[in-house]
């Protein structure tokens, strides 16, 4: 693993490596010190966990941060390219964690410079470092990976998240369940590469007719930003709505997990029961980050 840009770049290997070297970096078996690394995080898109659990990451490892939201103060403005701002900033750092709203911007970077790029989200295209902390909740929680049913609801067609998350699981042997509103289902290249491999999916229109079978339930928001016509999203919008009066009949071993942020879909009684989990997801987010981390800069 040089970089990380999507996951069909992992083999299921590389993804248990991880996983595993975040469970011991969360329960303290392993320790990783890194404290003249320097990590920078070049975020072109608006972002809280993300953002702040790598930050967080790199300095739990002992290491620093160089931190670019947007590229107002730099010499960007004076008609520097973005491949010599690459360079530059390499120059500087150990490793680069970029967020773009370009499909592709992670790739092209990982071209230009000789460090580790992290791909921290691409446009509607891939966030690798969520699916691969969504895997370790989802581990966390089901003792597995092998063999579960998985619900995946809201914006599939350009949420970043689930294609991800689809393409690591389909290591697993799943079986999805999918739901959305028409105009946003999961793009058929995702659905072609499930196919190819055997992965039994199905559509449906609600998320009530598969709740009581699930695992897990992954919701994901309608992402308003994505619309270019806001007509098109106040269509939409609204219209998943998980309520804690859905889960009476749900497996006990049931979780929700939502890579946040969240708007409306899901309502704030479940935040209280036993079944919402993505607050703690989130927090998971700064274990696997440091074991990816760990693991591009050669020190696991
Ligand atoms: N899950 C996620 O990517 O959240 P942020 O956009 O806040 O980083």
């Amino acid at each position: 693993m040089n970089n990380l840009i999507s996951m069909r770049d992992l083999s299921k290997a590389e993804i248990l490596q991880i996983v595993e070297v975040a469970e011991k970096i969360e329960s303290g078996k392993l320790k990783v010190n890194i404290p003249d690394k320097v990590a920078a995080l070049l975020f072109f898109e608006p972002s809280t966990r993300t953002l702040f659990s790598f930050d967080t990451a790199v300095k739990r490892l002992g290491g620093k941060t160089l931190i670019m939201t947007g590229t107002g103060n730099t010499s960007v403005k004076k008609g520097e390219t973005f491949a010599d701002t690459l360079q530059t900033i390499s120059q500087y750092s150990d490793i680069i964690i970029m967020r773009s709203p370009t499909e592709g911007a992670a790739r092209y970077a990982s071209e230009v410079v000789e460090i580790p790029v992290i791909n921290a989200g691409d446009g509607a295209n891939q966030h690798p470092t969520q699916a691969l902390l969504d895997l370790y909740s989802i581990k966390k929680t089901q003792g597995t990976l092998e063999n579960l049913k998985i619900g995946v609801v809201g914006d599939l067609k350009f949420g970043r998240t689930v294609h991800s998350l689809c393409q690591a699981l389909g290591e697993f042997n799943p079986k999805f369940y999918f739901a959305s509103p028409s105009h946003l289902k999961m793009p058929g290249y995702i659905l072609d590469d499930l196919d190819d491999r055997k992965i039994d999916w199905h559509e449906d229109r609600n998320m009530e007719t598969f709740i009581d079978e699930l695992d897990i339930l992954y919701v994901t928001r309608i992402q308003k930003e994505r619309f270019a016509d806001v007509e098109d999203y106040n269509k939409v919008k609204g219209s998943y709505v998980l309520k804690k009066d859905m889960l009476d009949d749900v497996k006990p071993n049931f979780k929700v997990l939502h890579p946040l942020p969240r708007v409306d879909e899901i309502h704030t009684d479940v935040d209280d029961t036993q079944y919402a989990y993505y607050f703690p997801q989130a927090r998971n987010g700064v274990f696997t980050r440091q074991a990816i981390i760990s693991i591009l800069l050669g020190e696991v």
